[in-house]
C-alpha cells in the first residue's frame, strides 16, 4: 500500500484550509440533482479527512467513505458526523456488501490511479458497488490543460497558531504516461520552540482526456454522461485544471 499521506495528512487541513468544501458540497449536489439521482447511499473513494463526507451528512446523505491512508481516516474519525462511516482500504480492490446509489471521488483522487490495471479494477468496483442508474462523479486532472500550462516547481506556506509548513512541490514530467510525478518537500517550524523538521513525499498524479475517460466507462459497464469543469461547470479547456465527470451504471 502506497505510503503517500503516512505525514502530509498530519497538515493536510492547513494546507487545504481554503479550499471551499462547502461550496464544492453544494456542487455534487446540483449534479445529483440534474442528473436525476435517487436515493441518499453514498460511497465515497479516497474519502481523505472526511470534508464532503461531513458536509453530505449534514444534508441527510449517508455515506461510507474508503481511504487507504489510515492516518487520514484516523483524522476523519475525529470529526465524523451522524450517518458517516469511515473504513482503510483500497479503492482498487475494495469489496462492499451493501449497494449505493452514488459513487464519488473528489479532489483527483482517481489521478492518484496511474495504471490502466488500477483504474479498470477501481471502475469495476464501483460498478459492482452501486445500483442500477447509480452515477459515478469524480474529478482529475484534465490533460489538456496539463499539457498547456506545464507543471512547475511551486511553494505553498500556511501557518496556524502553533506550525508554519512550507511545501515545496517538484513535478517530474512523464509526457508518455500522462503521469506527473509530484515530488512534496515538506517543513514544518514548531513556532513555540523554533524546532524543524523536514520530510519527502511522492505524488504520482495521471491526467486524462475525455476520449480516455469515454473507453475507460464503456469497458466498466457505465454509460458517460457528462464532463464539465470542476465547481465552474464550464465547457472542459486547456484553462481548466480540474475536470468532473458524471457516468451512470448501466
Ligand atoms: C488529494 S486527497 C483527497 C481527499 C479528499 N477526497 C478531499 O477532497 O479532501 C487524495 C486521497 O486519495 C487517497 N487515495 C489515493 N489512492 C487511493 C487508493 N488506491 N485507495 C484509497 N484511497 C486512495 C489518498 O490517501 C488521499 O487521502
Amino acid at each position: 500500500m502506497s505510503q503517500n499521506f503516512k505525514l502530509y495528512s498530519q497538515y493536510y487541513d492547513l494546507l487545504y484550509r481554503d479550499k471551499d468544501y462547502a461550496a464544492e458540497t453544494d456542487y455534487l449536489i446540483s449534479l445529483l440533482d440534474k442528473y436525476h439521482s435517487k436515493g441518499n447511499k453514498i460511497i465515497e473513494l479516497g474519502s481523505g479527512t472526511g470534508k464532503h463526507a461531513n458536509l453530505l451528512a449534514e444534508k441527510g446523505y449517508q455515506i461510507l467513505g474508503i481511504e487507504q491512508s489510515p492516518e487520514m481516516v484516523e483524522i476523519a474519525n475525529q470529526n465524523k458526523k451522524e450517518g458517516v462511516i469511515f473504513q482503510v482500504a483500497d479503492i482498487t480492490d475494495f469489496r462492499s456488501n451493501t449497494s449505493f446509489d452514488i459513487a464519488l471521488s473528489l479532489f483527483h483522487v482517481i489521478s492518484y490511479l496511474t495504471n490502466n490495471d488500477n483504474l479498470i479494477k477501481t471502475f469495476k468496483n464501483v460498478h459492482q458497488s452501486l445500483n442500477i442508474d447509480g452515477l459515478f462523479i469524480f474529478d482529475v486532472w484534465h490533460s489538456a490543460a496539463v499539457n498547456f500550462q506545464i507543471p512547475e516547481k511551486r511553494t505553498k506556506i500556511l501557518r496556524n497558531q502553533n506550525i508554519e509548513v512550507t511545501r515545496i512541490a517538484n513535478p517530474v514530467i512523464y509526457a508518455e504516461l500522462n503521469v506527473v510525478e509530484v515530488n512534496y518537500d515538506i517543513t514544518v517550524n514548531e513556532l513555540k520552540d523554533g524546532t524543524i523538521h523536514s520530510f519527502k513525499e511522492q505524488h504520482p498524479m495521471r491526467h486524462f482526456s475525455r476520449p480516455e475517460i469515454e473507453i475507460l466507462a464503456y469497458a466498466t459497464g457505465f454509460e458517460f454522461v457528462h464532463t464539465e469543469a470542476f465547481l465552474t461547470k464550464e465547457s472542459p479547456s486547456i484553462h481548466t485544471w480540474g475536470v468532473s465527470y458524471i457516468l451512470k451504471k448501466i
